[in-house]
């Protein structure tokens, strides 16, 4: 028996009903239902253009993550790092690595190829979804819990789906997550406990003065803007 309708398209009635009066928004889904890109999936590592280690730099050397990632408490994005930040311990330590040629390249005047690492973004997000860092950040939501045990990766690797029911599961109960005052979003070893679940309660319970002092949205044009 020839199969007229593959499998997937039983999904599309849903999606249909779903992006219903927004004729932007069922183009969008369509089009990424067909182009789901590769990289939003968990285990996703890609190999970078320098073999440069989150193991050794944030977890041996304990360099504090905003070192590098610098724009994650501002920003949108958290940005990733230049090569004059590296370039910075590295005309002096391991000045004459072979993995650090291509950076110092970019130091020497009118050198060949003086063009910038082209480091291979690991997480991606649809451009149809909205994220911003720093309002997590704010909120002391650390990193682990997004990204998982970075200062122990030689390669960085997605742990998390950072799909929309993956958002929506911690936005819907976000209190394991949200870290007291006192630790810090980069700290990789924190795990939550009862009494910093019953604080993080407390912010996002409007009991007290009826408004939320935290409030994760779960409303569509959140983070579909
Ligand atoms: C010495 C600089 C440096 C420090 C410190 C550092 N990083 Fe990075 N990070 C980088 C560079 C360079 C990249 C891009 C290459 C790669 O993916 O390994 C990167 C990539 C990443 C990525 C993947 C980005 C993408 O493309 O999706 C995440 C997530 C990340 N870092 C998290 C962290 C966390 C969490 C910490 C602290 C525990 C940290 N980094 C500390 C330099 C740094
Ligand atoms: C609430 C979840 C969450 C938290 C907390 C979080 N990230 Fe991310 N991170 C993401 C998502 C989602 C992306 C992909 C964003 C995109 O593609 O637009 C991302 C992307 C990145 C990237 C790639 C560059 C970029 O901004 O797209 C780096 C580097 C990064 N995160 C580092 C960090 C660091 C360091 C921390 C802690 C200080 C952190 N993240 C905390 C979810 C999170
Ligand atoms: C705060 C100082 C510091 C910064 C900033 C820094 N590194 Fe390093 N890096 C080190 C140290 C220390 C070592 C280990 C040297 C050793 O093994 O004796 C190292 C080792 C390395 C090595 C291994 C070299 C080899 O031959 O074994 C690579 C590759 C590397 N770093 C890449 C980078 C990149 C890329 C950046 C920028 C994203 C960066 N580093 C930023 C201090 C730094
Ligand atoms: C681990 C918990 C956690 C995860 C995972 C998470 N969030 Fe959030 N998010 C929060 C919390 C807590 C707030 C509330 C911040 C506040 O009220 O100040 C928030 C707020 C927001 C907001 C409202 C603030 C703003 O930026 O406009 C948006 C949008 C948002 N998140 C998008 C996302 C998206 C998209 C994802 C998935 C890619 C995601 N979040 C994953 C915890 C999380
Ligand atoms: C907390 C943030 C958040 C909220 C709230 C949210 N979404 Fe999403 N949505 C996302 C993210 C992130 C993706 C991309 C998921 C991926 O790449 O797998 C997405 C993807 C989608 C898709 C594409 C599905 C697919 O498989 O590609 C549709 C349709 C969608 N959202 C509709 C909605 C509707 C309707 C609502 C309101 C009921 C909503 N979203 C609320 C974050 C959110």
């Amino acid at each position: 028996m020839t199969v007229l309708f593959p499998k997937w398209t039983n999904k599309v009635p849903a999606y249909l009903a779903l992006g219903a009066g927004s004729a932007g928004l069922l183009v969008v889904l369509v089009v990424s239902f067909w182009f789901s890109p590769k990289n939003t999936d968990v285990g996703y590592q890609p190999y970078q253009p320098i073999s440069y280690s989150h193991k050794l730099h944030a977890g041996s050397l304990g360099m504090d993550c905003r070192y590098c990632h610098r724009a994650v408490e501002e920003g949108a994005a958290a940005s990733i790092p230049d090569a004059a930040t590296c370039y910075g311990c590295h005309q002096h330590v391991k000045k004459d690595s072979i993995q650090l040629e291509s950076l110092r390249a970019q130091f020497v005047p009118d050198a060949p190829d003086d063009h910038p690492v082209e480091w291979i973004k690991v997480h991606l997000l649809p451009d149809y979804a909205y994220f911003n860092h720093s309002v997590h950040i704010a909120a002391q939501v650390g990193c682990k819990s997004c990204h998982g045990r970075v200062d122990q990766m030689e390669i960085v690797r997605q742990v998390e789906p950072l799909s929309m029911g993956w958002c929506l599961a911690c936005h819907r109960d976000p209190a394991a997550h949200i870290r007291p005052l006192d630790v810090s979003v980069t700290n990789m070893t924190w795990e939550p406990n009862e009494a910093s679940k019953t604080a993080a309660m407390k912010l996002l319970d409007w009991d007290g003065d009826n408004v939320p002092k935290l409030n994760p949205p779960t409303h569509c044009s959140a983070c579909h803007r």
